[in-house]
């Protein structure tokens, strides 16, 4: 409970996280802000690689990810799913298709995220699973220039569901309905082991954890993800 951090309301809060993450954590800081206006927040949002790297320096307070790296000492929350789905554009034939074999995908031209993407890392690992190997036909750093490509027909790719609800409800975008997708995935709240995490960091856990589910709802999509 905030009560029990009276009188520790200002400092300054670093938190960084991963881009999928960037669709709600600014909603989150919002509504923290306003309960606790003399609070400094400065919020990094990069790709998985320099968060880990950032996490090597001790740079900030909390983080937000999804694939835990396995060799540093973590303090980690699981507190929400993150999934990955295929995403094309909605006039494409696909979009019609019903529970595609996954094989089809090599078949496509493939928009993929950056090296150092967590995102491509757990794509990559799904393919090399089910031995497909696809063809990129272009790498972008960002979600949001991949969208920009598939709106503008260079192709398909695999996204967190998150980043996707305008583009959804708008019915610019559609989410294949491929076999062993989504990939499931969760966000992790983090700090490293031994840091003693500041009064306004601990305040801001708190938040975070009782608050995400209320905004990332705001983020799930109306139209159905293909479970299986
Ligand atoms: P990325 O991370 O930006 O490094 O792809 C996002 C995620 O892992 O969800």
């Amino acid at each position: 409970k905030v009560a029990d951090f009276k009188g520790a309301k200002e400092g300054k809060l670093r938190l960084a996280v991963v881009t999928t993450a960037k669709y709600f954590v600014p909603q989150l800081l919002g509504a923290f802000c306003q309960q606790y206006p003399a609070i400094d927040i400065s919020l990094q949002v990069t790709n998985h690689q320099k968060l880990k790297r950032r996490m090597l320096e001790n740079e900030d307070d909390l983080y937000i990810l999804s694939q835990p790296p396995e060799d540093l000492d973590l303090h980690l929350q699981a507190f929400l799913d993150n999934p990955l789905v295929v995403v094309a554009r909605s006039d494409c034939e696909l979009a019609r298709k019903k529970n595609m074999p996954i094989e089809y995908l090599d078949r496509e031209k493939f928009i993929m995220r950056e090296p150092g993407s967590g995102t491509r890392q757990a794509i990559e690992k799904l393919f090399s699973k089910h031995k497909i190997s696809i063809e990129v036909r272009l790498e972008l750093g960002s979600n949001e220039a991949i969208k920009q490509a598939i709106l503008g027909g260079l192709g398909i790719s695999i996204l967190s569901q998150h980043t996707l609800r305008y583009e959804l409800e708008r019915g610019e975008l559609a989410i294949l309905d491929v076999q062993k997708f989504p990939i499931q995935r969760h966000w992790y709240v983090a700090y490293l082991g031994g840091k003693q995490l500041s009064v306004v960091a601990q305040m801001f856990l708190q938040h975070l954890l009782a608050k995400s589910p209320e905004y990332v709802e705001c983020l799930n999509l109306k139209i159905p993800v293909p479970q299986r």
